[in-house]
């Protein structure tokens, strides 16, 4: 399985160090064979040679040049970053990425042969509006994107449960999942308030392949224990498959 944690504006770089390295301790000692992503603040990378993966939750889809305020892979491989959130709801609504610019993101990175988490989501009123309203909403996120790109984990995080302490139900969480493995064969993670004692729960859903998480997490022993989670939780499910 997949356990991601998603920083977003929080952690400096020193407070970055000291998670990972609580991080990779839990991870060495509970011999953890799940995959582990960090996406810390674009000042909190390191070129990191242990188990955890760490990626980027933003770049411009250049390798350098006068785009004020980004960074390209230039600056990626420096510190050996081959992972990109791409399509988050914040970049989305707060920070008005357009589908058109997310796909062509998405396209040079796939080019790159980065690893991409792609992110997709409805807000509340979609949600609202009906099943058929909410599909075609997703499927317009889906625009551009290669969804059969080897490098492709797709993240389901519906825009009203990020933050918010409120999830969709479990059968609504199973049945959007079901949907998008119809789409593809990329791993589908859930995103949007998990915590340590929502996340075995979650995990243990079906086509649910891992968690990505964002408040609950900027505690190193919260994530831990959802890795643990997803550590007991994964032959269950390769069982029940
Ligand atoms: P949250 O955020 O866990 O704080 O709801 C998830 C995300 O935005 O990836």
């Amino acid at each position: 399985m997949i356990v991601a944690a998603n920083f977003k504006t929080n952690l400096t770089r020193y407070q970055t160090r000291e998670y990972l390295s609580r991080l990779e301790a839990f991870i060495h000692d509970n011999n953890i064979s799940q995959e582990v992503f960090i996406f810390p603040t674009a000042t909190s990378i390191y070129s990191h040679a242990g188990k955890v993966n760490i990626g980027i939750q933003n770049a411009y889809p250049t390798k350098n040049g006068a785009f004020t305020g980004e960074i390209g892979t230039d600056q990626l491989d420096e510190f050996e970053i081959r992972t990109v959130l791409i399509g988050h709801s914040e970049r989305r609504h707060v920070l008005g990425e357009t589908q058109e610019f997310i796909a062509n993101k998405y396209q040079f990175y796939k080019e790159h042969g980065y690893k991409i988490i792609y992110c997709i989501g409805e807000p509340l009123e979609v949600r609202k509006s009906g099943t058929s309203e909410m599909m075609s909403y997703l499927d317009s996120q889906l625009v551009g994107i290669d969804m059969h790109y080897e490098n492709l984990i797709l993240a389901y995080e519906p825009v009203w449960a990020i933050g918010t302490g409120v999830t969709p139900t479990n059968e609504d969480i199973v049945s959007l999942h079901s949907a998008l493995r119809r789409t593809c064969t990329a791993s589908i993670l859930y995103g949007g308030s998990v915590k340590a004692d929502n996340a075995k729960e979650i995990l243990s859903l079906k086509n649910v392949d891992g968690i990505l998480v964002g408040s609950g997490a900027l505690d190193v022993d919260d994530f831990c224990s959802m890795i643990n989670d997803a550590e007991n939780i994964k032959l269950n499910k390769e069982i029940n498959r």
